[in-house]
């Protein structure tokens, strides 16, 4: 058996044994988090760290380079530590980045590939899937690091301030923002709780949990993709991707995060 359709059968069981332990019923919320903990023992996001791994050594694009001097914040090829102080300024770009925008940045830079291009490539296909995995693997080389975004650059503290007022902005056919789901403690929809996303949620929570493997669809996914799907809740447009909104959003969340301890990659429904 696959290691996945283990992993599913697994989940089957534990949700069943949940369901069924009428003598001492078990909160929704309980017996998930019982699933959730039998799934991180074999979660599937290890792939996309090794295969990340490789990529980021790897000789490839037209300059045939690998991305080992790419500078993520912290110096050219410091990876440890670099995604608990993401969102940041670079004075290279002009511009506070993100860590999927930013290892764009260095795989055109430094390995000549199109960067405009990638961008515009969907989430899972080619190149895009490529950053996916190059992200979950610098996530994971911040495991158990406390989330730290720097706020000194007057640019860094501009992003925080219009990721706010994202945050805050109503809209769309039911007049929802982003805090109407994420704005108080306590909130939940059908099973799923809503983490308060306007303080630091505790940590391996909200911002300090992804790129995350969803079990519901089996894909790995992003920070921005992550976002792009609660603009979706929102039934609002979603921006475009590596905008300098869903920066500003993720530097919101990031610098609201700090202290929490990061759990990235995850595993999530
Ligand atoms: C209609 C309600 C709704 C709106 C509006 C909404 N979200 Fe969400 N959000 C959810 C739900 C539901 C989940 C959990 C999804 C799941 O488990 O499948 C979630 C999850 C998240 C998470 C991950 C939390 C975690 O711990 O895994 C983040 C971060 C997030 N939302 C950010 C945002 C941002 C930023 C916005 C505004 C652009 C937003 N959301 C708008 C419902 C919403």
């Amino acid at each position: 058996m696959r290691k996945t359709q283990l992993l599913a059968v697994l989940a089957l069981a534990g949700l069943a044994a949940g369901a069924s332990a009428q003598q001492q019923p078990k909160s929704a919320s309980q017996a998930i988090d019982e699933y959730r903990a039998m799934l991180a023992d074999g979660n599937p996001a290890e792939l996309f760290e090794m295969k990340g791994e490789e990529l980021w050594k790897q000789k490839r694009g037209p300059k045939n380079a690998s991305l080992e001097r790419c500078d993520l914040g912290k110096g050219a090829g410091v990876v440890k530590g670099a995604f608990v102080e993401l969102p940041r300024y670079f004075a290279d770009t002009g511009k506070v980045q993100d860590l999927e925008t930013r290892l764009i940045t260095c795989m055109e830079s430094l390995q000549g590939l199109d960067a405009a291009a990638i961008a515009k490539t969907p989430f899972g296909k080619g190149e895009m899937a490529n950053v996916t995995a190059l992200a979950t693997w610098v996530a994971s080389q911040s495991r158990g690091m406390q989330f730290n975004l720097p706020q000194a650059h007057a640019q860094e503290r501009t992003s925080y301030e219009a990721g706010k007022r994202l945050f805050f902005m109503r809209g769309g056919t039911h007049d929802f923002s982003c805090a109407s789901c994420h704005g108080e403690d306590g909130k939940r929809i059908r099973l799923q709780d809503l983490p308060n996303l306007t303080k630091n949620p505790g940590d391996g929570v909200g911002f300090a949990a992804w790129p995350a493997y969803r079990v519901s669809n089996g894909q790995m996914w992003s920070m921005q993709l992550r976002l792009n799907d609660c603009y979706r809740q929102q039934r609002f447009p979603y921006p475009e991707f590596g905008s300098d909104a869903l920066t500003a959003l993720s530097t919101y969340l990031g610098v609201n995060a700090k202290g929490a301890k990061s759990a990235a990659p995850t595993i999530k429904r």
